[in-house]
């Protein structure tokens, strides 16, 4: 006789998580009922690489300025990379200008529902895109960023941390969602937040895990990972940080400023240099017929 599978006792994972959801979440500003998908989008294309304590306030700003995305698509290339600070990585600023044209002009000014409507924007992934059709406009859909995989690699997998992205995680989130469309909807939130707060990288919070007793890490008993180890960012040195440098004088100058103006940003002439043509490259910066440097009009 072969048996069935049996399922554990109790309410199903992702209804737990979403109970869990429901005491422990943090109250974010893009998660308040009301926010619309322009915020939405805002928000998640913020949040990519940077802690929320640093997109609140600068998201906030954004959003009273640029309330819609035809007023940001309107916006001078220098106002949006001024207004993105330092965020970091500030190409997105440019992308998020740019998706917002397209909005604009393919869409009515309306952010679109559809995902692959969505993601036929510039710079609008897989992530992205389900991320604003369920947090935005409330779909059922499977949001998978690098927390939510490391949940499910542990949870569902039995591995210490998340494989490489790959096409079946959308699959393996979906097929934890519970059945009731409001409630996955808040599972896709949830279960980001249980691998921001509890199921992070490195040493998890098992102990403040409400699924831990269906993890199926746990059950194997927390083997350790045993693939190649995970990159930690460093930020000290690398071009990342002088492009940032750069930016912040030109950022700062109400006029073009010429070469050596940009020597404080960084010693090494060598790098500078590099940083300063990749800017340029990536068009975050614009040369005058004079050779000076300025944010792009
Ligand atoms: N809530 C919705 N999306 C989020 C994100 N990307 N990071 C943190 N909280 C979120």
């Amino acid at each position: 006789m072969t048996s069935l599978p049996t399922r554990p006792p109790g309410p199903d994972v992702g209804d737990v998580v979403v109970d869990w959801f429901a005491t422990a979440a943090r109250d974010l500003p893009w998660r308040r009922p009301g926010v619309d998908a322009w915020a939405v989008l805002v928000s998640e294309v913020m949040l990519q690489q940077t802690p929320v304590a640093r997109v609140e306030p600068v998201w906030r700003e954004w959003l009273e300025r640029w309330p819609t995305p035809s007023a940001l698509a309107a916006a001078s290339p220098a106002e949006v990379i001024r207004a993105w600070g330092k965020l970091g990585y500030p190409r997105r600023a440019l992308r998020l200008r740019d998706a917002a044209a397209a909005i604009a002009e393919r869409h009515g000014d309306v952010v679109p529902a559809d995902v692959t409507a969505l993601e036929a924007l510039p710079g609008i992934g897989t992530y992205t895109a389900r991320a604003v059709a369920c947090f935005g406009y409330g779909q059922r859909q499977p949001v998978v960023d690098t927390n939510v995989r490391r949940v499910v690699a542990r949870l569902a997998h039995g591995r210490a941390e998340a494989a490489p992205a790959r096409a079946a995680d959308l699959s393996d989130v979906a097929a934890l969602a519970p059945d009731d469309d409001a409630r996955a909807v808040r599972f896709s939130v949830a279960v980001m937040e249980l691998g921001a707060l509890v199921c992070v990288a490195g040493t998890p919070r098992c102990g403040a895990c409400p699924v831990r007793d269906r993890c199926a890490w746990r059950l194997a008993g927390s083997p350790p990972h045993d693939g190649p180890a995970r990159r930690v960012q460093k930020f000290a040195g690398t071009d990342r940080q002088v492009r940032g440098r750069l930016l912040d004088i030109l950022r700062a100058a109400s006029e073009p400023v010429d070469a050596a103006a940009l020597e404080p940003a960084w010693d090494d002439a060598v790098q500078r240099s590099r940083c300063l043509d990749s800017l340029l490259a990536d068009g975050l910066v614009e040369q005058t017929e004079d050779d000076l440097f300025q944010l792009p009009g």
